[in-house]
């Protein structure tokens, strides 16, 4: 990892769940980290609860359902940080409910969120990385949903389709890596059940913890870790994390 200690990292979704352990694990081993999302009052408590860490919590309030507010966060990244080294596309929204009963509203946020802001994101971040040379590192946190529609066990309605498609994005923009030879690398994550606020506030509820393993925050901040602690020639391209004794992926 010290290679990016003092570099930054820009991650979305970090006022709750996986972004908030991802940004802890991060400015815990010295990166410094900008974090976006709508809820102020979280992102402040979270800044609070950083502040004597190893490295620095900077935050910006973002919905990314807006453009011009991830526009703005990269450029204040550039301008007072000098660019980024890693991006984490985290924020994510998952509602539940069958196709045939689902508003277009539902289906536009789900795809705004979940496809089109890591797809800006991606896009800023990478502008970036090539105008100030800099080692990158793109984590995409997508779902077991991701690779089997069906893998909830619950109707997701689009949820399963955004994340083939962030899946999708993916895997064309390791060919346009590869073609540009960036030295950029590129991991997506696919958990399986992570306890967090997600199913409660897409109406699923919260049942599900008491019926079938889970796992917890950590376990996928640990991993994320894990893979930009490899070394250099070393990219960790598909980490898919299930709890032990869960249905297969
Ligand atoms: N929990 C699971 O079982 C599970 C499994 C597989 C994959 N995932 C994926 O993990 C990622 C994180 O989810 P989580 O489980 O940690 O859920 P969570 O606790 O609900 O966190 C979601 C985060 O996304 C942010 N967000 C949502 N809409 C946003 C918007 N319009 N603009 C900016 N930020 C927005 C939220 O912040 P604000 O509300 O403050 O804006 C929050 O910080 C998602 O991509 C999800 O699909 C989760």
């Amino acid at each position: 990892m010290e290679r990016w200690v003092g570099k930054l990292a820009i991650v979305t979704g970090v006022s709750s769940g996986i972004g908030e352990a991802i940004t802890r694990a991060l400015v815990g081993n010295g990166v410094n980290v900008l974090g976006l999302a709508r809820r102020e009052d979280k992102l402040k408590e979270l800044s609070k609860k950083l502040e004597k860490s190893k490295g620095s919590f900077h935050y910006a309030k973002c919905d990314v359902r807006q453009e011009k507010d991830i526009l703005n966060a990269f450029t204040l990244a550039e301008n007072k940080f000098g660019g980024i080294n890693i991006l984490v596309n985290n924020a994510g929204i998952a509602t539940s409910g069958v196709i045939t009963d689902t508003t277009t509203e539902n289906f536009e946020a789900v795809l705004d969120v979940n496809v089109l802001a890591p797809a800006i994101c991606i896009r800023e971040a990478i502008k970036s990385m090539r105008k100030n040379k800099k080692e990158g590192h793109i984590f995409n946190i997508n779902s077991v949903a991701g690779l089997r529609a069906t893998a909830a066990g619950i109707p997701l309605h689009i949820y399963p389709a955004s994340k083939f498609a962030l899946r999708g994005m993916t895997e064309n923009l390791r060919v346009e890596l590869a073609k540009n030879k960036d030295i950029i690398r590129l991991t997506s994550i696919y958990p399986g059940l992570v306890k967090t606020e997600i199913l409660e506030k897409g109406n699923v509820g919260n049942k599900i913890f008491d019926l079938v393993p889970y796992l917890e925050t950590k376990d996928i901040s640990d991993s994320l870790i894990f893979a930009l602690s490899a070394p250099p020639n070393v990219q960790l391209e598909d980490l898919v994390i299930t709890p032990t004794a869960s249905m297969k992926a």
